[in-house]
């Protein structure tokens, strides 16, 4: 054989180990293909149409088993559940992983996946579910103290013994997850501790807290940041350049005078401290963990808020620290959806968001978030609950499930979310040679909306799966085109109503006349749900007659 066929062959055996070893690749991971975030399970793309219960309801079987037959019927396919500490090891070193096992039987019989959520160290910044022995021993288990100096039910990140505790039990869970779930994988991720802050000041103040802070900035922390200096998120860059960049120094020479840096220097222990955690769990059972955060007010200072938990300002602090942890995660309780998603897609991070307060914009938001932001996926919190919510978000999770395989399997050029409502109306977009231009059905004269003083949020996502067609799903949208050749006029040829059984497309209305106002516009009405497949045609913008 001569040396250049040689070559060819090499090549082409190296492109099928390579196309062999994706498709075989066995467990769940996370990986960005081509800048898109993917979750696989055996080396198959998932995307989460989840929501997260409430944080007792999986305490009793009696109460949580009747409500998943629902949550299935929503068109969910993941929920996330919390793990109690407390519940699970109530005898230091005896495990008791029964109501684990019944969650997963539970799940598995209404082929629901599971994001578990270690209650551990900290919940809501407390550490109301570690287990008695652990809250009644403070000598062992240090707390935090408060602004009058008294102890609060708080734990210190500095407590060597809690640390060992909670690796011990976070691993003994990872272990028991293994031994009954390697080979279903109803487990997909963990997320690693609750909301984790400091409260009510921006760092511990305590002796031992007090020697960290005076002594030089780990150079670990100092490495990374050299390293990365140029991305930096501005934020935490302009801290330490105001410093001069300064490095072999304490924390407040390194960042400055006062409790933004208080909250850098107890960001580092808490994500060293969630990194031991979860790395003592992944040794037993690699599967991506991330840790959440809940979102401060606007205004508030360090330590008004829980403070020093994975949050913009300290999010290179938290990667430097935890590199265990595939994500940071944003917890919505209010209503700047896309300011909070922009900071957390920055530096590579993927977007998941576990919690979005279950509201009527929930079933909007999910297409937005997944759409815009290439998401893993979305959560509402508290989804069991009664809730008016749960009609609209099940509508916009049948669109998406059936829209699924397309979106993970990246058939399309181009991919949009779309959230709307009175004060954002209108939204452009690029995709390939179009330009479109997707409003709020209100802003149509005839809307039912049109003259409401509030207008619902509304919202769907673009796949444009070849050049000139567009699969659209979601409700209360219209859409327009444009050709960017302005030589151009664009034109629907055909939308029609499509459903997808099993990856099938079936057919439905050729949505023409009134439904498309006689070929202007696409266009899904409020409460309506559904998707259409657009094709495009151009034509000559100057005819001469
Ligand atoms: C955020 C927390 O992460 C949840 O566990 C829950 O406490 C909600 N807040 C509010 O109910």
């Amino acid at each position: 054989m001569s040396r250049k066929r040689n070559s060819i062959v090499l090549v082409l055996l190296l492109f099928a180990y390579g196309a062999f070893s994706q498709a075989n690749v066995s467990g769940v991971q996370l990986i960005r293909s081509h800048d898109f975030p993917q979750l696989l399970i055996n080396g198959t793309p998932f995307l989460i149409l989840g929501g997260e219960l409430g944080n007792s309801s999986a305490s009793s079987m009696g109460y949580l088993s009747p409500r998943l037959k629902h949550l299935q019927q929503m068109h969910l396919n993941t929920i996330l559940v919390p793990v109690y500490w407390e519940l699970m090891e109530s005898e230091e070193n005896k495990f008791d992983f029964s109501l684990v096992d019944s969650i997963i039987a539970a799940a598995r019989k209404h082929e629901l996946k599971i994001v578990f959520l270690w209650f551990g160290t900290w919940k809501n910044s407390m550490s109301c579910y570690t287990p008695l022995w652990m809250k009644t021993n403070n000598k062992r288990f240090p707390r935090t103290l408060d602004s009058a100096a008294r102890s609060q039910e708080i734990f210190s990140v500095f407590g060597t013994a809690t640390l060992e505790a909670d690796k011990k039990a976070f691993a003994a869970l990872m272990r028991h997850i293994k031994e009954i779930d390697v080979v279903d994988k109803t487990v997909l991720m963990m997320q690693v501790e609750n909301e984790i802050g400091m409260l009510p000041t921006a760092r511990e103040v305590s002796k031992t807290a007090d020697i960290f802070f005076n002594s030089k900035v780990p150079s670990q922390l100092m490495d990374y940041l050299q390293k990365n200096k140029n991305s930096l998120v501005p934020e935490f860059k302009e801290r330490w350049e105001k410093q001069n960049f300064k490095q072999g120094d304490t924390w407040k020479n390194t960042f400055g005078e006062g409790v933004l840096t208080d909250e850098i220097f107890q960001a580092w222990y808490y994500a060293k401290y969630t990194n031991d955690v979860a790395l003592a769990g992944k040794k037993e059972y690699n599967i991506p963990m991330y840790v959440n955060a809940a979102l401060p007010r606007p205004g508030k200072l360090p330590g008004q808020y829980p403070s020093a938990g994975p949050l913009p300002q300290v999010m290179d602090v938290w990667q430097a620290g935890a590199p265990v942890l595939n994500m940071l995660a944003p917890d919505f309780y209010n209503p700047n959806t896309k300011y909070w998603c922009d900071l957390y897609t920055r530096n590579n991070n993927t977007l998941f968001i576990p919690e979005m307060q279950f509201d009527k914009t929930c079933a909007a938001k999910a297409f937005f978030i997944i759409g815009h932001y290439k998401a893993l996926g979305f959560s509402p919190f508290s989804i069991e609950s009664e809730n008016d919510a749960a009609i609209p978000l099940s509508k916009s999770y049948g669109v998406l499930q059936q829209l699924t395989p397309l979106i993970v399997n990246k058939q399309w050029l181009n991919m949009d979310g779309f959230l709307l409502d009175k004060q954002n109306r209108n939204s452009t977009v690029k995709m390939g040679r179009y330009n479109l231009s997707v409003s709020h059905e209100a802003t149509l004269s005839w809307s039912l909306e049109a003259r409401d003083l509030v207008w619902s949020t509304t919202g769907g996502i673009v796949l444009q799966t070849s050049p000139d067609e567009f699969l659209i799903g979601g409700s209360g949208i219209v859409i327009t085109f444009e050709n960017s050749d302005k030589d151009l006029v664009t034109n629907i040829a055909a939308a029609d109503e499509v459903s997808y059984e099993n990856g099938k497309e079936i057919k439905g209305r050729r949505m023409n006349g009134d439904q498309d106002h006689q070929g202007r516009h696409v266009r899904f009405s409020i409460g309506e749900w559904g998707i259409q497949k657009v094709k495009l045609y151009n034509s000559l913008a100057t005819i001469e007659n």
